[in-house]
């Protein structure tokens, strides 16, 4: 039985998680497990009623679930920040979500701004960093409001938290088992410190994994070559801003938030999955979004949970969907509505 935390959140995030429990429970089906879902209604609406946004008693709960499944965080009323960092970068840090995994794959019939690439060339994984860096919220102002103001915001590597995400992201090449090749995306002609623990931590591993080519790229280049050749890639690892900007780049690749998904992983604790667009308040209510990218989350959700016939099944039928059903990604333009488009994958997994 599997224990499944389930976050709705604000905007559209209600709408997409519906279609991705839909799909959960045609795979259920289809392939024999059961499972259990409580909903925690945290999000804007939540904060606005009663100032809360993931009290501490909400983390002792979910972390007695297997899995948490997330719609999306943000609330046009609440000043941005507020449930960015009280719900989603709190349950990450509380939960010690270490790695925040997110694949970049273009399936097919999708549209990708990329010229003459397709689904054979658009396929690497990012493993990015989830608890540190300059995420951790340390710095401070001096003389604030002043003319001569001081800001500082601080970049906290630990050899822990480093060499733990870059062993994760070793084990998980040789698991992939594509390429095996595992690059490092850092910036280590600046960053004298943390970029310097980052590369020692990486090269320092490699050799416990012989099966498995090393290559590093500085995130800039990166980001030209994820444009110009993103065959290049299989498997990257890299630190938390920098695993954040490159991972909307790696989304627009792969056709758009409408189908990238996430999962904020402690290997040893609970998990956390999720489309990683946003709440998308202007079109909440009216049956438009694409949910894909919440099906994709339970897709990485179930092979999580050791249900992996299941989570091969959502991807197949994803691919399916986009393949010979959807006329596009956008919003609006796929043809379908949000429920149909649910309906559509959910049947599709029935079938097996
Ligand atoms: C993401 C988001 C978050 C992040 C924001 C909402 C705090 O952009 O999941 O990538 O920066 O990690
Ligand atoms: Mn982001």
């Amino acid at each position: 039985m599997h224990n499944i935390a389930v976050m709705p959140g604000d905007g559209t995030g209600p709408e997409v998680v519906l279609e991705g429990l839909k799909v959960l429970k045609a795979a259920a089906a289809r392939y024999g497990f059961e499972y259990e879902t409580t909903d925690y209604d945290f999000g804007g609406d939540r904060y606005l009623k009663t100032g809360e946004t993931l009290p501490d008693s909400a983390l002792d709960e979910l972390k007695g679930h297997d899995a948490i499944f997330l719609g999306a965080i943000g609330h046009p009323d609440v000043k941005p920040g507020v449930l960015e960092q009280g719900i989603l970068l709190k349950a990450r840090f509380e939960l010690d979500q270490y790695i925040n995994l997110r694949p970049v794959k273009l399936f097919p019939g999708v549209e990708t701004p990329i010229k003459d690439k397709g689904p054979d060339d658009i396929d690497f994984v990012v493993v990015r960093e989830n608890t540190e860096g300059l995420y951790v919220g340390a710095g401070g102002f001096l003389k604030k409001g002043k003319p001569d103001e001081v800001a500082i915001q601080e970049s906290i590597n630990t050899r822990k938290g480093v060499e733990r995400c870059v062993r994760y992201a070793f084990d998980y090449c040789q698991r992939r088992g594509k390429d095996n090749k595992l690059t490092m995306c850092g910036k280590t002609n600046v960053l004298n410190y943390s970029q310097d623990l980052w590369m020692r931590t990486f090269n320092e591993t490699a050799p416990d994994y012989p099966g498995v080519t090393t290559d590093y790229a500085h995130v800039d280049a990166i980001c030209m070559w994820f444009i110009k050749n993103p065959e290049w890639f299989d498997v990257i690892v890299t630190d938390n801003i920098f695993g954040d900007i490159i991972t909307d780049l790696g989304a627009m690749i792969q056709g758009g938030m409408g189908i990238a998904a996430g999962g904020n992983i402690n290997p040893e604790g609970v998990s956390m999955f999720e489309p990683i667009g946003g709440s998308a308040p202007k079109y909440t209510g009216q049956n438009v979004i694409n949910p894909l990218a919440a099906i994709a989350a339970v897709q990485m959700m179930l092979e999580f949970l050791g249900e992996s016939e299941a989570g091969a099944a959502v991807e197949a039928a994803i691919a399916d969907v986009t393949a010979n059903k959807l006329k596009s990604l956008a919003v609006g333009k796929t043809g379908f509505s949000t429920t149909e488009i649910g309906d559509l994958v959910a049947e599709r997994v029935s079938k097996g």
